[in-house]
């Protein structure tokens, strides 16, 4: 078997200060992390890009760095905070420039496994919210982990560090990470 390292790229938050939506990215990138796959996380402010414009072919450094990171990823984790019931326009207008990958030979991101996760002050909007960000998965041809996870943050909290006021949480989302990990690492050994 070939060994390589997994390269896993998070993408979400929001631009609220101790947003939770970034801080639940960063426990599933710490199990991505203890599964062996180096992680980059892009969040918040770095999200903050134009309206994606398929006529405009200029791209902004935010832009290209996302891009660039998406392109080269084994793996991807997107977290969303349910806004109105739904993916929020900041992270979805960033998901919009996987259009970028269209013309790649890995078209989109063929072939990659996705770890899904939303938060919302909610169950109706943090299930929903889950449900459209793997459907996004699918229409961009990669495969939705087994576990998704839904975080109501009425009811569960993330501190600074990323400690949790339910244990049961991070443990969830720690094994989303090792699922991307393990997904990639099988397309590896049998890429090889
Ligand atoms: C513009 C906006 C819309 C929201 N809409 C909903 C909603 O429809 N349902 C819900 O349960 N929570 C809603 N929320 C609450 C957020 O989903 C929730 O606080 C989430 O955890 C915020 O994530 P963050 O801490 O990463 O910003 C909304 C918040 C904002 C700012």
């Amino acid at each position: 078997m070939r060994w390589v390292t997994i390269s896993v790229v998070g993408i979400g938050g929001s631009l609220r200060a101790g947003s939770q939506s970034e801080r639940a990215l960063g426990v599933v990138l710490a199990g991505a992390a203890e599964a062996g796959a180096k992680t980059t996380a892009l969040v918040g402010a770095e999200l903050v890009l134009p309206f994606y414009d398929p006529g405009v072919g200029e791209r902004t450094g935010a832009a290209l760095r996302l891009v660039e990171a998406l392109r080269g990823a084994d793996g991807v984790v997107l977290v969303s905070p349910g806004y109105h019931g739904t993916v929020s326009g900041l992270v979805k207008n960033a998901l919009d420039y996987v259009e970028d990958l269209r013309e790649d030979e890995r078209v989109y991101l063929d072939g990659r496994a996705v770890g899904c996760v939303a938060t919302a002050a909610g169950w109706q909007a943090a299930v929903n919210t889950l449900s459209a960000l793997r459907s996004i998965t699918h229409a961009l041809r990669a495969w939705p982990t087994p576990l998704g996870v839904a975080v109501n943050t009425l009811q569960t909290r993330f501190g600074e560090d990323g400690e949790c006021s339910d244990p049961s949480v991070p443990d969830a989302l720690r094994l989303i990470g090792r699922q991307v990990v393990e997904f990639a690492a099988n397309r590896a050994a049998t890429d090889g």
